[in-house]
């Protein structure tokens, strides 16, 4: 890392580094996945500002409008350094057509051992395209292929019907509707934990 912080290697190159971490790309069909790193900021906050009022409702660090650049910046910081701790895997998430940058994903190791937690949004530009529903099968593959997990899951607010949909949609099961003390202004208090585990996709039909 310079002082500066971190700085994106030579990408993408599309393989993977160690045991248990995810390649820094993923391609799909309509998408290319690529590790998130400091130099995403600028299309990372054009597609935050271009997104606040879907965002806004459900996502905590969406609330502040006038941080939007300063926010991802330091987002893009400390996420890329979690990628090496083996803490989250983030991928930003663009169009294979035209490499715009229409959502950001991830893959996230705190929901205990053997399991990942897998979370998205998408520009407002280019929701309703299914490109929620693409990119979370791809991180569902990708997450359940690494050593030692054989669980995916999907936490959504009760009230976040779209997000709620990805889930149901990719086959997950609704394992368990939990309170919780949300912290954004759509919150019900209520929270869906989404499951899928290994054996389960496995079994689905390509
Ligand atoms: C939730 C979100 C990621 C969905 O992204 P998306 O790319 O539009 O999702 P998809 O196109 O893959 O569609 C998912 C489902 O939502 C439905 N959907 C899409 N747009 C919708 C809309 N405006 N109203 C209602 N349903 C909608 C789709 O029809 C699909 O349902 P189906 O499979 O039953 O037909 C996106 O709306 C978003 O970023 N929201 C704000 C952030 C957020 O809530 N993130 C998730 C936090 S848990």
């Amino acid at each position: 890392m310079s002082d500066d912080g971190p700085t994106c290697p030579d990408r993408p190159s599309g393989v993977v580094s160690a045991p248990g971490v995810p390649p820094d790309v993923v391609r799909t069909s309509r998408l290319i996945l690529t590790r998130s790193c400091p130099e995403d900021v600028d299309d990372l906050t054009d597609a935050v500002d271009a997104s606040l009022d879907e965002l806004a409702p459900w996502m905590p660090w969406a609330q502040d409008p006038q941080g939007t650049r300063e926010g991802t910046a330091a987002f893009l910081a400390e996420t890329f350094c979690k990628w090496d701790a083996g803490e989250e895997f983030t991928y930003t998430l663009r169009s294979a057509e035209i490499s715009e940058v229409v959502g950001h994903v991830g893959l996230i190791a705190r929901i205990g051992p053997g399991a990942l937690e897998i979370g998205y949004w998408i520009h407002s530009a280019h929701a309703g395209r299914g490109f929620a529903t693409e990119a979370a099968r791809a991180l569902t593959e990708t997450g359940l292929g690494l050593a030692g997990i054989d669980r995916t899951e999907i936490h959504c607010d009760e009230g976040n019907v779209r997000s709620a949909r990805v889930a149901r949609g990719l086959g997950y099961a609704l394992s368990e509707t939990r309170a919780y003390e949300g912290d954004t202004p759509g919150d019900t208090g209520w929270q869906q934990i989404w499951t899928m585990h290994r054996q389960q996709f496995d079994a689905q039909p390509s």
